[in-house]
C-alpha cells in the first residue's frame, strides 16, 4: 500500500526515467513490454504530473532533493530490497501505533471498572449502576469527546433532529457500545449492561474538530485535551479507597486533590510523591501538553523525565494502570518519592504484559504526528514576520527554542532559575530541571495557560515574563509582533 504523495513521487520517478531515456528497471519490464507503451506511457504521465524538465535535471543531480524522491520511488518499486522492508515497517507501524493510541486499553478496565467501579457512576442506578448516572450533556460539559465516524447515519441524523436524549445516561452507554467515546472503552455483558471500562492515551491527547456539533466530529491525535477535567471525572468513582490507601488520607482529601486540577490539568507524579498541593496551596496538576510534534526532540515531559517511550511506559503501567512492566530505580528514593518507594511502583510487573510490546509502534505513531499548521487568518503575518526576528535576536529565545525544532538539540534542560520560575514541579523529576518545551502548534491549546502548571494564561503573558525577568527591554510593539510570531507556529 502506498501513501498519496509517494504515488505521486513514484509517477513522477517513472516521467523521469522515461523522460531522460533510461527506460524500466530490470523487475518491471516485463510490465512494459515496447518503447511504444513506455512513450505512451511517458506522454501520459508528463501530463498528469506535470513533471518538467527542470525537475528532471533536478533529479539527475545527486544527492539533490529530486535524487531523494527518486530513493523512495525506487524502494517502493522493490519490495523485496531492505528498501522496501523499511517502507513497508514503517507503514505497518503507524497503522498498529494509530490502534493503539486510540483503542488500547492496556487492561486498564481491571483498574478503572473492577476496581473502582467508575463505569457503575456513568451508567446510574436506571441502568444497573450508582447515582444519577453521566448524560451526554455532562460527559460533554467535562471535556470528553465523540468520534464522530463513529457514529452510524442514522443516528447522526437523529442527533440533527434533535430526536436524541442528550440528558438520559442511557444515550451515554448507547454511545459507549459504539465505541464512540475518544479514549474510553465500555466493556458490556451478554444482555447489554455495561460490567467494565478502560481508558486509553487519546483520553488526554486527542481531541475532535467539533465538526459534527461542539464535541463531536473527526479525531484530532495528539492535540491536547484541553477542556477534559480528568479529577472530577476521577472523582465520580464509587470506589477511590485505592488512592486513599496509598496516599495514606481520607476519601474525602482524595477528591478535594482531584477536584483541584481543573480541566486541561492532570498529576502523574502524585502517585510516586504525595505531593497533593504546591507550598502555596495552588493545585499541582501539569497541564496536558500535546503529543505531537515530538521528533528530533531528546527529553520529554515538563521536567524531561526521558523520552517519548520510557514515558509512555509510565503512563501505561503506573497512571492508566494497565498490566504491564515499568522499571526505574529513582522511585526507590525514599526522599523524592516516599509513595513509590513504599508501594514499590518503579519496578512494577505486571502479568500478562499487556505493554511492553505495543511500545514501538507506540512511539513511531507519536514521532509521526506532526505539529498542526495554524488557521489561515488566526494571525497577523506582517506582525508574525518581525515578531521571527525578536524571537531570534533581541529576545533570545531561539538560543533555548532552536527552530526548527524550538527546543535545544542535546541536552534541552534548565534549572528553574535560568527561567525565572519556582522549582516545586522540576523537584518532582529525577531531573530537578524543566525542560526547553516545543513551540510549535502552540495555537492549538490556548485554554490551559502556558508553562507547565499554566500559571501564564495567554501568550502575552509569557513574553512580559521573559520581557522583565531576562531584562529584554522589549517594546510594547515588540512584544505583540512576538506574540503573533508565536501564534504562527
Ligand atoms: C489522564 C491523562 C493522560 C493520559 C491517559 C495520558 N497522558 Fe500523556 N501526559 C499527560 C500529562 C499531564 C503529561 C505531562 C506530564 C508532566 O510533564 O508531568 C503528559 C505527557 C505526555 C508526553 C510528553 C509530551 C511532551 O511534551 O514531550 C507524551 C509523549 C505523552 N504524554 C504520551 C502519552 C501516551 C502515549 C499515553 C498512553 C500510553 C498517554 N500519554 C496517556 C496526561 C495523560
Ligand atoms: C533559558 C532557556 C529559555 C529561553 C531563553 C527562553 N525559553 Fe521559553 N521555555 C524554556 C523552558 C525551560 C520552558 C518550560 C517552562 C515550564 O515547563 O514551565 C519554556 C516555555 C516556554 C513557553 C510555554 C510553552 C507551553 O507549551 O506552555 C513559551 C510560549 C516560551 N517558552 C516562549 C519563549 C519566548 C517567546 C522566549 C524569548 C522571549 C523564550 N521562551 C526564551 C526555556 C527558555
Amino acid at each position: 500500500m502506498m501513501i498519496e504523495g509517494e504515488k505521486r513521487f513514484d509517477r513522477v520517478w517513472w516521467t523521469l526515467r522515461i523522460g531522460l531515456g533510461l527506460g524500466a528497471d530490470q523487475g518491471h519490464q516485463r510490465l512494459l513490454p515496447s518503447v511504444a507503451v513506455l512513450g505512451v506511457l511517458g506522454l501520459v504521465l508528463i501530463f498528469f504530473t506535470g513533471a518538467s524538465v527542470g525537475a528532471a535535471a533536478e533529479a539527475a543531480s545527486p544527492g539533490s532533493a529530486g535524487a531523494e524522491k527518486r530513493a523512495t520511488g525506487a524502494a517502493l518499486n522493490t519490495p523485496s530490497s531492505f528498501d522496501g522492508v523499511v517502507t513497508k515497517n514503517a507503514q505497518k507501524m503507524i497503522v498498529q501505533g494509530r490502534r493503539i493510541f486510540r483503542f488500547e486499553t492496556f487492561g486498564s478496565e481491571a483498574f478503572w471498572g473492577d476496581t473502582l467501579q467508575l463505569h457503575q457512576a456513568i451508567a446510574g442506578e436506571k441502568n444497573g449502576g450508582v447515582g444519577a448516572g453521566v448524560s451526554p450533556k455532562t460527559a460533554l460539559s467535562v471535556g470528553l469527546k465523540v468520534d464522530a465516524d463513529a457514529l452510524p447515519d442514522s443516528l447522526k441524523q437523529q442527533l440533527r433532529e434533535g430526536k436524541v436524549d442528550l440528558d438520559d445516561p442511557a444515550t451515554t452507554l448507547a454511545l459507549l457500545k459504539l465505541n464512540s467515546v475518544v479514549g474510553v472503552t465500555g466493556y458490556f455483558d451478554k444482555n447489554g449492561s455495561i460490567r467494565s471500562m478502560g481508558i486509553q492515551c487519546a483520553l488526554c491527547h486527542s481531541t475532535v474538530d467539533n465538526s459534527f456539533a461542539p464535541g463531536i466530529g473527526k479525531r484530532l491525535d495528539g492535540w491536547s485535551a484541553n477542556d477534559l477535567n480528568v479529577g472530577v471525572i476521577v472523582s465520580l468513582a464509587p470506589n477511590l479507597k485505592p488512592f486513599s490507601d496509598l496516599l495514606g488520607v481520607d476519601v474525602a482529601t482524595v477528591k478535594k486533590v482531584l477536584n483541584s486540577w481543573g480541566p486541561g490539568r492532570y498529576d502523574a507524579v502524585l502517585d510516586k510523591d504525595g505531593k497533593a498541593f504546591r507550598p502555596d496551596g495552588k493545585q499541582a496538576g501539569t497541564v496536558i501538553p500535546p503529543a505531537f510534534g515530538l521528533a528530533g526532540v531528546n527529553l520529554h515531559t515538563w521536567t524531561g523525565f526521558g523520552s517519548v517511550t520510557y514515558w509512555n511506559a509510565y503512563v501505561a503501567v503506573t497512571q492508566m494502570h494497565g498490566s504491564g512492566t515499568f522499571f526505574d530505580p529513582h522511585f526507590n528514593n525514599k526522599d523524592q518519592y516516599p509513595v513509590a518507594a513504599k508501594s514499590g511502583s518503579g519496578n512494577t510487573r505486571g502479568k500478562p504484559d499487556l505493554v511492553t510490546s505495543k511500545l514501538a509502534a507506540l512511539h513511531f505513531y507519536q514521532l509521526a504526528i506532526p505539529a498542526p499548521k495554524p488557521p489561515a487568518g488566526s494571525f497577523n503575518k506582517d506582525a508574525a514576520t518581525r515578531g521571527k526576528e525578536i524571537f531570534n535576536v533581541k529576545g533570545q529565545c531561539a538560543t533555548c527554542h532552536v527552530p526548527p525544532i524550538f527546543t535545544e538539540p542535546g541536552n534541552n534542560l534548565h534549572a528553574p532559575s535560568e527561567i525565572g520560575i519556582d522549582s516545586f514541579q522540576a523537584d518532582r523529576s529525577p531531573t530537578h530541571m524543566y525542560r526547553t518545551s516545543p513551540l510549535a502548534g502552540l495555537w492549538s491549546h490556548p485554554k490551559a495557560g502556558f508553562y507547565h502548571d499554566g500559571r501564564f494564561a495567554n501568550l502575552r503573558e509569557v513574553v512580559d515574563h521573559y520581557d522583565s525577568f531576562r531584562g529584554l527591554k522589549l517594546t510594547e510593539q515588540e512584544k505583540e509582533d512576538l506574540v503573533e510570531y508565536l501564534k504562527s507556529l
